[in-house]
């Protein structure tokens, strides 16, 4: 196996940073391909932390190619702040960092029209609970052929000219919204800032696509990197309540600009229990003294906004969907000790809708809404040992919930991670072998 795609089989936050950090071990590329500073993956490593947003999570690998796929959304301030952080730390020393000339960049109009909209849409009850990092106004401006490239950042004129057209097309849209209508002196400086950043990221910029291909076609082992999650992809997910990019493994090949027979693996990420951020349907989501028992054992709480993340019992029908989603052949079970202590955990097997048992969701929001999760109880198991690196290791009621799990979602399981330390891992199979 060359060409390994690691995604997010739930709704987000469910351990990818640190499964693709230990993953790149094995790989000379990892590409990031999707989504923008909306992501947040925190990696710990030796007891110390890194949070990254648009920097792929290989990047504590040194020597390892990052590269920042076109099909990303960037926002150049927040990526020079992340490099300087990566390199006070002694890591991108070796001009590892490639950005897609091709990735769309998010500019401050994008990140206030998120906002506006997200504060306009509250007040009529319908939000998204977006992180109003911009992500839905750039891929807009770029399904409507009206996007700011990387490329652009190299073109002053153009730059000029795109930005005021947009401006001038979005000026009646932030009056309706009951914002701010930018002013001339607004865009002269937004373009300004763009274009000095942009001047420091230029180092760092080039033909991601055959950069990749190239790769590939050595044999060098490439890791994709999915931000998000496959409930949250814009086709696919649980539609409004998504995100504005293609989350599952179909959108490395669209981001990177390879075909689909270049894909030799697809591996999903999954917690043992399941976390949403942001509105939309969460049939097994635990309110009350629950619910905050779990986030609090998890720390569920946003790497990028600090919001607490809705947390739940593990939904199979929604894991089922998201390994059909993106054809995973194997998954990596996270935060599996978090669930330590419980007297009983139990996990959802299918939904009940109008009589019927689905065994995935159905395709309406409304009806997953509706839906009433059919749940199966296990017994919960006191606490992990400090060292598990094999399932052996494990209590016998946990070893028995990782079995249940592994047999219901239909595929087998690569890893077991157990804690959010890189040492904290049961490595079972290789994807690279
Ligand atoms: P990502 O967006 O998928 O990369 O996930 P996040 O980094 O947003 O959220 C996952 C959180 O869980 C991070 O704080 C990780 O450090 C942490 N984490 C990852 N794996 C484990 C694990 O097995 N156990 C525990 N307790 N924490 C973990
Ligand atoms: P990582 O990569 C969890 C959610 C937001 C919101 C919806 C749309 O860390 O797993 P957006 O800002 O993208 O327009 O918001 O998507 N969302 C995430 N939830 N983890 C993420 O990324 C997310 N990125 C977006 O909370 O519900
Ligand atoms: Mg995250």
């Amino acid at each position: 196996m060359s060409v390994v795609i690691v995604v997010g089989a739930q709704w987000g936050d469910e351990g990818k940073g640190k499964v693709v950090d230990l993953f790149t071990e094995r790989a000379q590329v990892v590409v990031r391909y999707g989504g923008g500073a909306n992501a947040g993956h925190t990696l710990v490593i030796d007891g110390k932390k890194l949070v990254t947003h648009l920097v792929p999570s290989g990047v504590c690998h040194p020597g390892t190619s990052c590269v920042l796929g076109d099909g990303m959304v960037i926002d150049p301030h927040t990526l020079l702040e992340e490099i300087a952080e990566c390199q006070e730390r002694g890591l991108l020393m070796r001009n590892e960092l490639l950005i897609g000339l091709g990735a769309h960049v998010i500019l401050p109009y994008h990140k206030l029209l998120d906002g506006l909209r997200e504060d306009y849409s509250a007040k009529q009850g319908r939000a998204i609970g977006t992180t109003r990092r911009g992500i839905g106004p750039a891929y807009e401006a770029k399904a409507g052929r009206r996007g700011v490239r990387m490329r652009d950042l190299y073109k002053p004129e153009r730059l000029r000219a795109l930005v005021a057209a947009n401006i001038d097309e979005l000026s009646p849209v932030f009056a309706h919204l009951g914002g701010t209508v930018p002013t001339g002196d607004d865009v002269a400086r937004w373009v300004a800032d763009a274009l000095t950043a942009g001047e420091r990221l230029r180092p760092h910029t080039g033909d991601a696509g055959r950069h990749v291909a190239n790769a590939i076609a050595k044999g060098q082992h490439v890791l994709f990197e999915g931000a998000q999650g496959c409930l949250l992809d814009l086709d696919h997910g649980t539609y409004p309540y998504v995100t504005s990019s293609s989350t599952i493994a179909a959108g490395a090949c669209q981001s990177a600009g390879i075909g689909p027979t270049q894909i030799d693996a697809v591996v999903g990420i999954t917690k043992a229990y399941a976390t949403r951020v942001g509105e939309g349907p969460f049939p097994t989501e635990l309110f009350g003294a629950e619910g905050d028992k779990l986030r609090i054992a998890g720390g569920e709480f946003g790497a990028t906004t600090g919001r607490p993340r809705r947390c739940g019992w593990l939904d199979l029908p929604a894991l089922r969907m998201g390994v059909r989603l993106s054809g995973m052949q194997s998954l990596a079970l996270t935060k599996l000790d978090v669930l330590a202590g419980m007297p009983e955990v139990r996990v959802c097997v299918a939904y009940k809708l109008d009589g019927k048992e689905l065994d995935e969701p159905p395709t309406d929001p409304e009806d997953i809404a509706r839906a009433e999760p059919v749940y199966t109880s296990l017994p919960g198991w006191a606490k992990l040992p400090a060292h598990a690196h094999d399932v052996t290791d494990l209590p016998t009621a946990a070893r028995a919930y990782v079995e249940t799990i592994e047999r219901m979602a239909g595929v087998p399981f690569c890893l077991v991670s157990v804690g959010p330390d890189r040492s904290e891992t049961i490595r079972l199979t290789d994807p690279f072998a």
